[in-house]
């Protein structure tokens, strides 16, 4: 019994030693790469990773390799890629162990990412889009943005849509939660790196909300009615009622000259004579 609970503890520590937990809140923001430690030992080792235009090979930055800095200077030439603009991760390491990389995104838009605000109607979501100046200088209308959309919880590659200044997305589930990321669109090839995951709840219709407020005024009005109805019945209506809760057998006729028999006893000798008077 010891050994096989000792064999399971000891199976769960090889577990949780063999996964390094990835760094998070990585952030691309005027050529520079930020990102927080997830594991607070002191000898982990990050990497940051990029991606060309128009390949799927990541290759390491050779100056943040195995560093442990938490940021890396990441500016890129038009000679290393289009217009100066990659895609960028970073994993961990320590000891042996290599974490699982993590994309990283901007948050208020960049040269190489678009700046994004979410707008949500009941059924529809729409994305408003600014493409840096510096790159429709560049590229005029053949730079437009890539719209990835899901429902919260959900991968978000699966499904999307492009456009330029705004993308409406539609027949989406009322009361959902939406989440959206953008990346620049060049030829029918991503470019750069995503904006930060956003997400809005999309709001019930107003058809959908007059229909509650209409079944809660009914409920008011009914729960009304019946207080009513109760009420006017206690008031009107109690002697009615204490009529049917009465006895339905009729009373002895002596019970109701008991009185006089009582009397009778208390006082015999008045009593004597008026009931002989009687
Ligand atoms: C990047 O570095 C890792 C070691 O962390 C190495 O395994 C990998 O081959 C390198 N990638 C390239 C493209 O050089
Ligand atoms: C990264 O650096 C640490 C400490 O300098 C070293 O122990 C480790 O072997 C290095 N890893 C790689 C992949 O170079
Ligand atoms: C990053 O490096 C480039 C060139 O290597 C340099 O021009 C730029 O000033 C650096 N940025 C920062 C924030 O250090
Ligand atoms: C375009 O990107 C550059 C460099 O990141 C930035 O300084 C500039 O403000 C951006 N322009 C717009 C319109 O966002
Ligand atoms: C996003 O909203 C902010 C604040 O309301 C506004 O200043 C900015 O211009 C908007 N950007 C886009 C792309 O619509």
């Amino acid at each position: 019994m010891l050994l096989v609970f000792l064999s399971i503890q000891l199976f769960v520590r090889v577990l949780s030693e063999a996964t390094l937990a990835p760094p998070y809140h990585i952030r691309v923001k005027s050529g520079v790469i930020t990102w927080s430690p997830a594991a607070e030992d002191t000898d982990v080792h990050y990497t940051v990773q990029y991606r060309r235009f128009g390949s799927t090979e990541w290759e390491n930055v050779s100056h943040c390799f195995n560093t442990s800095f938490i940021s890396c200077n990441v500016t890129f030439t038009k000679e290393d890629s289009e217009s100066g603009c990659v895609g960028l991760r970073v994993q961990a390491e320590r000891r042996g162990l290599t974490s699982r990389p993590v994309e990283a995104c901007s948050r208020l838009g960049d040269t190489c990412s678009p700046e994004v605000n979410l707008t949500s109607r009941p059924g529809s979501l729409t994305a408003y889009l600014r493409i840096n100046s510096s790159m429709v200088h560049e590229y005029g209308g053949h730079i437009q943005n890539r719209v990835y959309y899901g429902k919260e919880g959900e991968t978000l590659e699966k499904n999307y849509k492009d456009g330029a200044s705004s993308v409406s997305i539609y027949g989406l589930e009322e009361g959902s939660l939406y989440c959206v990321k953008v990346q620049y669109l060049l030829d029918g090839e991503v470019l750069g790196t995503d904006s930060c995951i956003q997400c809005e709840r999309i709001p019930q219709s107003a058809k959908g909300s007059h229909l509650t407020l209409t079944l809660v005024l009914v409920g008011v009005l009914a729960g009304a009615l019946v207080i009513l109805t109760i009420v006017y019945v206690l008031i009107f209506h109690l002697k009615t009622i204490k009529l049917y809760l009465q006895p339905p057998y009729t009373i002895p006729e002596h019970f109701l000259y008991r009185p006089t028999i009582i009397h009778l006893l208390s006082s015999p000798t008045e009593d004597m004579e008026d009931v002989r008077v009687d």
